[in-house]
């Protein structure tokens, strides 16, 4: 049964940081009493950012279990680590880098990897070996956080992209022609629909149309094709994004 998405609309990208931030340490604080841990897949490109430099402030850097804490990333671009359109760099910069998560609970995905499907195939590996799966059994994250792009794209799931029909491999390169960073590394609706919560950041006018054709139109899109099979879905927008839904301008 898909869960119906949560949809919080708050002011603005700094209420956005800390309603995340709030869900982050509340799924934290699940997912360790539960089982010790706590997974999470991180969100690329800009509007996460806040939410990572909030995680680095009070009562968050006191109150998140960071030594219980694994991070993975729900995608990166085939570029190096240092590479200024690194999902990693960005991450590393507002966040890893000033919190206590143990180097080795830490897992980048390797976009200076000279082949992308071989890199691919290794973030699988990784993910295998962290979450214990037998085979044909999918890592089930604690939280996916997810961005949406004005294309409906979300990680690098890209609107007629073949990866979108992948149903057994976990992680897959694409080559996304539209994108900045053409070639990258994601992981698939397999792992993203696997999750115990999907949290969508979404911040801006530029996104209004496509959070309308995603929350009312029913669009078929990769952003409303990733859905929590048995978990939850939210979406935190601002007012700007949410402006074309219903009530709301
Ligand atoms: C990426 C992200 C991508 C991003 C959306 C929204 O690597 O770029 O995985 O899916 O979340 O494009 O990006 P913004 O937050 O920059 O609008």
């Amino acid at each position: 049964m898909d869960a119906a998405p949560e949809i919080t609309i708050v002011p603005d990208p700094a209420a956005i940081a800390e309603e995340t931030a709030r869900e982050i340490l509340e799924a934290a604080t699940t997912a360790v009493a539960a089982s010790g841990r706590f997974t999470i897949a991180l969100a690329g490109g800009f509007t996460p950012r806040e939410t990572y430099e909030r995680l680095t402030l009070a009562p968050y850097v006191d109150r998140m279990p960071w030594e219980r804490t694994w991070a993975f990333f729900g995608d990166e671009r085939v570029v190096p680590p240092d590479h200024p359109e690194s999902n990693y760099r960005m991450a590393a910069a507002s966040l890893l880098s000033k919190v206590a998560i143990p180097a080795e609970q830490v897992f980048r995905i390797q976009g200076e990897h000279p082949d992308p499907d071989v890199a691919a195939a290794e973030y699988a590996r990784r993910m295998v070996e962290v979450f214990g799966t037998r085979r044909g059994e999918v890592p089930r994250f604690d939280l996916v956080l997810l961005g949406l792009g004005v294309d409906g794209h979300t990680a690098s799931l890209f609107p007629g992209s073949l990866a979108l029909k992948e149903v057994f491999r976990t992680v897959v390169a694409v080559h996304a022609a539209a994108a900045a960073i053409p070639t990258r590394i994601t992981l698939t609706f397999p792992v993203l629909s696997a999750a115990a919560r999907l949290v969508f950041l979404i911040s801006g006018a530029e996104k209004a149309k496509i959070v309308k054709a995603a929350l009312v139109d029913g669009a078929l899109l990769p952003a409303t094709m990733a859905r929590p099979a048995d978990g939850r879905l939210r979406f935190i927008l601002d007012r700007a994004a949410a402006a074309l839904l219903p009530g709301r301008s």
